[in-house]
């Protein structure tokens, strides 16, 4: 189909498309939240219903019914040839802070030709606006490859269920190409061709002091305190240069090669832009180092939140009991987050403030970052149908994030992954107020209608 079809498609079917969408995103299915664990499966079989008429077999994969299914769905190729295994989730962020979302998260709101709820676009819209291609090209009638769909419904919680599952189920994930659909385009709107992915591990670092909260008159200059604990705990993960600061967390570090360099840099890092999108300049991190390295191809150690005693109006003279820090850091080509994790370990053990005690609780993510080849014939294929997408054709980006399924699967099923995806910072994505604009919406629609039969 050429682009035009398929945009006269689209216009044709855009009432429809749009209430299929706004149904998907109706639903609250936070994932993480196991409140909502009915509201996953009723999401997960409307989208097994949305499947069906397109020619798939779908169910869930339900475990002993404790997580978020996965959706599984398969369609026979039209002709012999490639198998492609599409990969999104279903599950999205909390929406907490709610009181600063214009509209509600769950009732999906048209501004300026932006979807705004939850899951707009991270990840519902994304592949919901391929699946739209997808239709477009069977209504068409075009030659496509056997197409295999794992939507999961866990994977800002750390796709836990679905790594379980995975070696079960690798017959049935089987493919040539893993398609997945959950990443940006590049920052000045350029389609991308996701040549990397950090790893992930999080975890909760407790730090335990006096029995009960203490007046901090009667016990300030005896006690010692683990909300300065904690501060001190947090400071002490970086060097005053910006470097980690954790003894062999670096180690073994694979820079990258010289081509990945050169088309990582090329088009230059434009720091007023990024400081008129998101209110700071890119100063995080360490010194030196130019910021696309250090969000490409650099580890981090993040705060996410730190939390201890008193935060309520006015003020409460207290020692608090204990405090806590929310920790995420992540991982690049080859450090492997076993290792990771016991530099971490020791790192907190070394430097416990004296009198308190180091709890470390919570921990998740503990997959590796991964590169991809730049050069790879389903990358050619890519490049070839982003052009079409977009005149400009594709650039190669090496992400910060983080898609924790992606290496797992692509071990256990053998396809050569393939990450393409149509988010821009301005989507807000876990943020309130995210949105997916139309115009995105259509590009991940226009290569959801390319990308399959040029797989075939
Ligand atoms: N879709 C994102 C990852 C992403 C964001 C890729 C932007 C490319 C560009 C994914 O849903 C995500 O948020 N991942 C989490 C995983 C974590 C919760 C284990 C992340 O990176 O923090
Ligand atoms: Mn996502
Ligand atoms: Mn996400």
């Amino acid at each position: 189909m050429t682009k035009s079809a398929l945009d006269a498609w689209f216009a044709a079917n855009r009432v429809a498309i749009l209430a299929d969408y706004y149904s998907l995103l109706r639903f609250p299915s936070i994932g993480g939240d196991p409140a909502h664990l009915p509201d996953c499966v009723a999401c997960a079989e409307w989208v097994c219903a949305f499947l069906r008429p397109l020619g798939f077999t779908a169910e869930l994969v339900r475990g002993d019914g404790s997580k978020p299914p996965l959706v599984l769905a398969e369609r026979p190729a039209d002709a012999s040839g490639r198998t492609v295994l599409l990969y999104g989730h279903y599950d999205v962020q909390p929406v907490d802070p709610v009181d600063l979302w214009e509209t509600p998260p769950f009732e999906p709101a048209e501004r300026d030709g932006r979807v705004h709820a939850r899951g707009a676009q991270d990840d519902k819209g994304q592949w919901f606006a391929l699946l739209q291609g997808l239709r477009a090209a069977i209504e068409n009638g075009e030659r496509l490859p056997a197409i295999r769909i794992v939507l999961e419904g866990q994977e800002e919680s750390g796709s836990g269920f679905l790594a379980e599952q995975a070696l079960d189920l690798r017959r049935r994930l089987a493919a040539d190409v893993l398609l997945v659909a959950d990443t940006g385009k590049d920052a000045s709107g350029r389609p991308a061709i996701v040549a990397g992915l950090r790893g992930v591990i999080h975890f909760t670092v407790t730090l335990r002091g006096p029995k009960y909260d203490l007046h901090s008159g009667q016990h300030g200059g005896l006690a010692p305190n683990p909300a300065q604990g904690i501060a001190e705990l947090v400071a002490s993960l970086h060097n005053p240069d910006g470097s980690i600061a954790v003894k062999g967390f670096c180690d073994n570090i694979v820079d990258p090669t010289e081509a990945e360099f050169a088309l990582a840099t090329e088009r230059g890092f434009d720091e007023n832009a990024y400081r008129d999108e998101v209110g700071v300049f890119p100063v995080g991190g360490e010194r030196g180092v130019p910021a696309i390295v250090r969000n490409s191809f650099r580890p981090t150690v993040e705060v996410n939140g730190i939390h201890g005693g008193y935060g309520g109006p006015g003020s409460k003279t207290v020692i608090p009991t204990h405090a806590f820090a929310k920790l995420s850091c992540r991982l690049v080509p080859d450090q492997s987050p076993a290792h990771v994790w016991q530099c971490l370990k020791a790192h907190f053990e070394e430097h416990c403030p004296r009198g308190l005690t180091v709890e470390l609780t919570e921990v998740t993510g503990n997959e590796p970052g991964f590169r991809l080849p730049i050069d790879s014939p389903v990358t050619r294929i890519a490049q070839d149908v982003l052009r079409e997408v977009d005149p400009r054709g594709a650039v190669f980006t090496w992400e910060g994030a983080s898609i924790p399924i992606v290496a797992r699967l692509r071990d256990v099923t053998g396809a050569a992954p393939l990450l393409v995806g149509f988010g821009m910072q301005e989507d807000r994505i876990h943020c309130p107020n995210e949105s997916f604009s139309l115009d995105q919406f259509q590009d991940a629609f226009r290569w959801g209608g390319l990308i399959f039969p040029a797989l075939a």
